[in-house]
């Protein structure tokens, strides 16, 4: 029996410290391209999640145009990465943003019947280079998919339907295994066995709402504040890796950061905003600039992402995402899913 040649190759991510290209053989012409690289990844899907771990779970390809006319294809391409693809009607998100013929699809856009808002600008707008500001206290909205949830996600697959002109509408990625690593051992140890308090957005418990004051509202069993590890485990390789979002995505009223000083001006504020300012460092992290037909795959284990602002009243964006669980490691063994109404 022949040694099939692989139908893909990874490359460095340009412009990153972690992350591969796919990069799909040549001589495959769109528009058969897209499920060419997806039969691909199914004849050699320990390759394709290898490759994956190696970059530190970030890969992005270019070229899926496919995937628009037959988002099913989407759906085939996340079952690689994971026992369970998330049906968005499962799990209480509103149905303006799920796909209309796909359930496993959330639609992220500001075009109706879609209600995503797009993101703040920073303030001041670049960095006094030009650059585009990445780190935190000066970008906010890093945040890791639905750690309000135990257990939590593992993987999300993040495809431009419809993207917005290059410098606008960037996804920014951070390196969670890195960043952990580049800590000194005093900080190791200061966080070794440490909880985050997670919490869904809208509930008041944000730093933005704790801050102007409005008031916590009661939560119902599925939507309270989930403890998880500020420094996590992963399932699959073993490597430790930060664990944390920032202003909007932790409980600002009982938290961030559970067993120490509570609140927005606590000794726990204080270490998440250290911790969040290290982990994105620029080397730890990269800005994609979406072309119509990128996807991105980045594994929620061990990396934060964040939205940046564009022109929400001349452009329009569509992004579609898939969501994987089903292993978020044995510190979740035989846990009931929190977010299921009871
Ligand atoms: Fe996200």
């Amino acid at each position: 029996m022949g040694t099939a040649q692989p139908a893909f190759i990874i490359r460095p991510l340009p412009g990153a410290n972690f992350g591969g290209v796919i990069e799909i053989a040549a001589g495959i012409d769109a528009p058969e391209r897209t499920e060419a690289a997806i039969a691909a990844a199914e004849a050699a899907p320990d390759a394709l999640l290898s490759s994956f771990y190696d970059a530190h779970g970030f890969l992005l390809l270019k070229g899926m145009h496919a995937i628009s006319e037959q988002p099913d294809l989407l759906v085939r391409l996340s079952r690689l990465f994971g026992p369970e693809v998330e049906d968005y009607r499962q799990t209480l998100t509103g149905a303006s943003d799920i796909h209309p013929e796909v359930p496993e699809i959330l639609v992220v856009s500001n075009i109706p019947p879609a209600t995503k808002n797009v993101p703040a600008r920073p303030n001041p707008p670049l960095n006094p280079d030009g650059s585009l500001p990445v780190q935190f206290p000066h970008r906010r909205g890093w945040h890791t998919d639905q750690s309000y949830r135990r257990p939590p996600p593992d993987i999300s697959l993040f495809y431009a339907e419809l993207p917005c002109p290059k410098g606008q509408g960037q996804t920014l990625y951070a390196d969670g295994i890195a960043a952990y690593d580049a800590l000194d051992g005093a900080m190791k140890s200061r966080i070794a066995g440490l909880d985050g308090l997670h919490v869904r957005l809208k509930t008041g418990r944000s730093e933005y709402a704790v801050r102007a004051g409005e008031p916590a509202r009661a939560l119902e069993a599925h939507e309270r504040a989930q403890r998880q590890p500020v420094v996590r485990t992963h399932p699959v390789t073993g490597l430790k890796a930060l664990y944390l979002c920032e202003a909007g995505q932790m409980d600002w009223v009982d938290g961030p950061l559970v067993g120490m000083e509570p609140g927005v001006d606590g000794d726990g504020a204080k270490l998440l905003y250290e911790l969040m300012t290290h982990y994105t460092r620029p080397e730890f992290t990269y800005a994609h600039d979406w072309d119509a037909g990128d996807l991105v795959i980045y594994d929620n284990r061990s990396m934060i992402h964040a939205a940046t602002w564009y022109d929400g009243e001349h452009e329009r964006r569509r992004m579609w995402r898939t969501t994987v669980h089903g292993n978020p490691g044995p510190l979740y063994d035989g846990e009931a899913r929190s977010w299921v109404r009871a």
